[in-house]
């Protein structure tokens, strides 16, 4: 996982809970970086879990919902760090659409040794879309919240129906996202 992520995630403790926080935590895991990244950096994803466990530990918030919200958080930060890969979509399907073959391709240009998950997709009507996530990193809930961070984006309303399948390893999960009302109608 890249340095970017976890630079992203220790500010949002930081400013969300405390800097003693982030202190906490990094002192309780068993970090072989000693949780000093750089953003190009590249780190062991179990790094990131043991310091969302250990936060949800602290904070008595559930690891999957600490996971959604860093999405949510993340998403947000993407339109700051890199508006060019968003400002150029008009809507979450659009976007969601060329993530895989275009977004995320983009990424791995950038980040040397990005650890990228593969996406699918199918349009089932106008309103629904059908979006699978396939990982060998367990991260369904990180790629929820980011998903949902998109969603508020665009300012768009959606629900998600999310359907996690067994795996061995990693993580394969259905997202179907139905638009419920569009923007002319609100
Ligand atoms: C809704 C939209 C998006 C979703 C669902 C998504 C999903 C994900 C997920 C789940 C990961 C973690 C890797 C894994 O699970 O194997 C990831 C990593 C990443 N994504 Fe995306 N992403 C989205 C949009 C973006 C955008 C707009 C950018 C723009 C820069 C971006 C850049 C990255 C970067 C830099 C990483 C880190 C790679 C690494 O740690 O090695 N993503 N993305």
């Amino acid at each position: 996982m890249k340095g970017l992520v976890f630079r992203e995630f220790i500010d949002m403790v930081e400013d969300q809970f405390s800097l003693q926080m982030v202190d906490e935590i990094i002192e309780a895991s068993t970090l072989a970086s000693g949780g000093a990244y750089t953003s190009v950096g590249t780190y062991p994803h179990d790094e990131m879990m043991q310091l969302v466990h250990q936060l949800s530990i602290r904070s008595a918030i559930p690891v999957p919902d600490l996971l959604k919200h860093f999405g949510r958080h993340l998403f947000q930060r993407f339109t700051v760090i890199h508006p060019e890969y968003v400002k150029s979509h008009v809507s979450v399907f659009d976007l969601l659409k060329v993530l895989d073959n275009e977004v995320h391709v983009e990424v791995r240009k950038l980040y040397e040794g990005a650890e990228l998950p593969a996406f699918e997709y199918e349009t089932l009507n106008d309103d629904r879309m059908l979006f699978i996530y396939k990982s060998s990193r367990p991260l369904a809930d990180f790629a929820h919240g980011l998903i949902e961070g998109c969603i508020a984006h665009f300012a768009e309303q959606m629900t998600i129906e999310r359907t996690d399948m067994p795996v061995v390893a990693g993580a394969h999960t259905q997202f179907i996202l139905h638009t419920v009302a569009h923007a002319d109608s609100r």
